[in-house]
């Protein structure tokens, strides 16, 4: 069903981006690209995409879900390896012989079938020897999912960037899937075009998914109303206030589809969403708190049109009385735009899609 809030895990369930389907598939299997990096905002359907590319492609995968420390400050090596660990013994679960593979490594220990993972400082766990334990088991491949991988860039104590570069220059079997909803943010952690940085100059497979177009926007509704039996006929006023992304689209199918009441429908979209987008924003500010006020009042001023570089200052100054240096505003604007809340069209800043406006409007 189209209207499913989960990520779609199935070709059937999936609309449109055929080609970006094809493409995600030809760099990991036909191109054996070692890096493939799909970008989009939150909720544009990065996550079903990957999934759906993973059934497709039919080879063993490791799936590690990184949104789940966004609301953490940072991302311990514990917190890290006990997800992988987690995914390891899904892993061996269907492929017990993987297990032999992983014995002897250092910081792995083996209990009946289960794989544990140390993360004492003196005996933690190599994640390049697992790799390469990885690499040598996996004949025909194996791809290791990094769903919003921007949120290691909060890890303490640890750093998997040599590793990814390790293995991009030397184990040909392992290929990566990296996601990431804070593209700015993805591209500072991942450090390509720093000289100084492990994946310098690296070529990676890149994949980037908009939102819908209102053809494609109306064509998704018409489908799952169509799936639902339900006659619908108000699309452009559906795109006209909720965009293109398909999270809120599927949501907006889903609240139809309860109580057959357009204008509740949207409204309890642009509430829900109102809410998702403000505890994410909190989340953003976690580091930030001594100029929450700013980025809030940032965020209101754009909520009604696009603004320019120019009136974010001077509204900035005027809401606290004191000059602010030109430096800052460009900080503040830059922090905005590399996770994502804020894009530049025409030299003016706008929020990222129509839900982020109306989560901002007073
Ligand atoms: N192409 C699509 N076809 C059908 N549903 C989609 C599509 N893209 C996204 N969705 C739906 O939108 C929501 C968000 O998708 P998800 O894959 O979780 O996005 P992301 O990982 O980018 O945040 C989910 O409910 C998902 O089912
Ligand atoms: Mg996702």
């Amino acid at each position: 069903m189209l209207f499913d809030l989960r990520p779609k895990d199935n070709k059937v369930n999936l609309f449109d981006r055929e080609d970006e389907l094809s493409r995600i598939i030809d760099y990991v299997s036909r191109l054996n690209v070692p890096i493939t990096i799909v970008l989009g905002l939150r909720r544009v359907g990065k996550s079903s995409l990957i999934l759906v590319a993973l059934k497709e492609l039919n080879m063993p995968a490791i799936y590690i879900d990184l949104r789940k420390f966004e609301e953490h400050q940072y991302l311990s090596y514990r917190d890290f390896i006990l997800e992988l660990q987690r995914n390891i013994n899904e892993l061996t679960g269907r492929f017990p012989k993987l297990i032999n593979f992983l014995k002897g490594i250092s910081g792995v220990s083996i209990m009946g079938n289960q794989v544990l993972f140390s993360w004492k400082s003196s005996a933690r766990a190599s994640l390049a020897q697992l790799l390469d334990a990885l690499n040598d088991w996996a004949s025909d491949g194996v791809i290791i999912v990094l769903d919003e991988a921007q949120e290691l860039i909060k890890a303490r104590g640890f750093n998997i960037l040599p590793t990814l570069a390790y293995a991009y220059d030397n184990l040909r079997r392992i290929r990566f899937i990296v996601s990431g909803s804070k593209m700015g943010l993805l591209y500072r952690f991942l450090r390509i075009k720093d000289p100084g940085s492990p994946l310098f100059g690296r070529a990676m497979g890149t994949i980037e998914l908009t939102p819908f177009t209102r053809e494609q926007a109306i064509e998704f509704l018409r489908r799952g109303f169509s799936e639902l039996n339900i006659e619908f006929r108000d699309y452009d006023e559906v795109y006209g206030r909720l965009g293109g992304i398909p999270g809120w689209l599927t949501y907006f199918g889903l609240k139809y589809y309860e109580s057959r009441d357009l204008g509740k429908a949207i409204n309890e979209v642009i509430n829900y969403a109102a809410a998702l987008i403000r505890r994410e924003f909190d989340n953003f500010l976690i580091d930030k708190q001594s100029a929450k006020d700013r980025y809030l009042a940032i965020m209101r001023m754009m909520s009604n049109e696009c603004v320019g570089w120019g009136e974010v200052k001077r509204g900035l100054e005027a809401m606290i009385g004191m000059g602010i240096s030109d430096s800052r505003i460009s900080e503040y604007l830059r922090q905005l735009l590399d996770s994502s809340w804020v894009i530049k069209v025409n030299d003016k800043y706008c929020p990222a899609e129509p839900l982020i406006g109306a989560a901002f409007k007073a």
